[in-house]
């Protein structure tokens, strides 16, 4: 094998590594709840993920262990494609955004989405250009001086956005983001979610339990099974036109969404579906 075949073949071989793979993970907590058993998932790079179930599936945990926020029972967490530090994770390249913004109200919109890249040890003065570089990307470049006290539930929502990406991690961790939002604020965030995801080139892993969500946003759905929490379904779902608020209303969505809730209900098993 010649030098640049061999450069090929290892090219070849990284592109096909996922950027996270989940193997046989299973979580009981303290008091005895078996959240997840024998959960795996790989997740490639660039992909738009819909985790979807009904509530207390264990999206939520399935997301944290990926974090590094919870540890798995068992099972194991693997960054194939990442330099990771001693925790396991690969530092700086993963970030999360909670249904709730968690805002500090003490601070500005600029001083909110500063927090991480302080906490990096980055001055305010070097972190400048790129803070307002991402909140013009969130549609806030005028806010940087307001308050949150002074901002909608979805202006909020962006903030954290905001202050997710500004360390422009690989990895987008979303768990039930705009769950609390009204439907029309919603759909603008949708929208300006995948904006930043094609934009970008960001991986997504985003929980929701609506499937509505899941069919506009993902490129892949993954739905779980509950009690114990496993993987069900997980179907790709390319779409021939543009994902924009004509879509919505398209045969080809209705259709996604059949299915989708189909798989759905049969993850369920004898529940409801709400
Ligand atoms: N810290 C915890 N201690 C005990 N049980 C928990 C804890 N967190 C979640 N659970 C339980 O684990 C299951 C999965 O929870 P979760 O991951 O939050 O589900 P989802 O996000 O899909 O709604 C639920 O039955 C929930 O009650
Ligand atoms: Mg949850």
């Amino acid at each position: 094998m010649t030098v640049s075949e061999a450069t090929k073949f290892t090219q070849t071989e990284m592109r096909k590594r996922p950027l996270v793979a989940m193997e046989q993970v299973s979580k009981v907590f303290s008091n005895g709840t078996l959240a997840l058993s024998g959960m795996s998932l790989n997740v490639e790079s660039g992909e738009f993920i819909s985790l979807l179930g009904p509530s207390g599936c264990g999206k939520s945990t399935a997301l944290r262990i990926i974090a590094g926020l919870g540890g798995a029972s068992s099972g194991r967490i693997d960054w194939p494609s990442s330099r990771i530090n001693a925790k396991g994770l690969p530092e700086g390249d993963i970030s999360f955004v909670f249904q709730e913004p968690t805002l500090l109200p003490w601070k500005t919109v600029f001083g909110n989405v500063y927090l991480p890249l302080k906490l990096q040890g980055i001055s305010k003065a070097v972190a400048h250009e790129q803070i307002m570089e991402t909140l013009a990307t969130v549609g806030l470049k005028d806010f940087a001086e307001a308050y949150p006290r002074e901002l909608s539930g979805g202006m909020k929502m962006r903030v954290s956005i905001a202050r997710a990406l500004v360390t422009r991690p690989k990895l987008l961790l979303m768990d039930e983001p705009f769950a609390a939002l009204d439907e029309i604020t919603r759909q603008k965030l949708n929208d300006d979610v995948l904006r930043l995801w094609q934009t970008t080139g960001i991986t997504v892993i985003f929980v929701t339990h609506s499937v509505y969500e899941s069919a506009y946003l993902s490129n892949r759905i993954v739905v779980m099974k509950a009690r114990p929490g496993r993987v069900h379904t997980d179907f790709p779902l390319e779409t021939s036109g543009e994902r924009d608020p004509l879509y919505r209303s398209s045969e080809e969505y209705r259709e996604v969404c059949e299915k989708v809730s189909r798989s759905l209900i049969e993850a369920m098993g004898r529940q409801e579906v709400h």
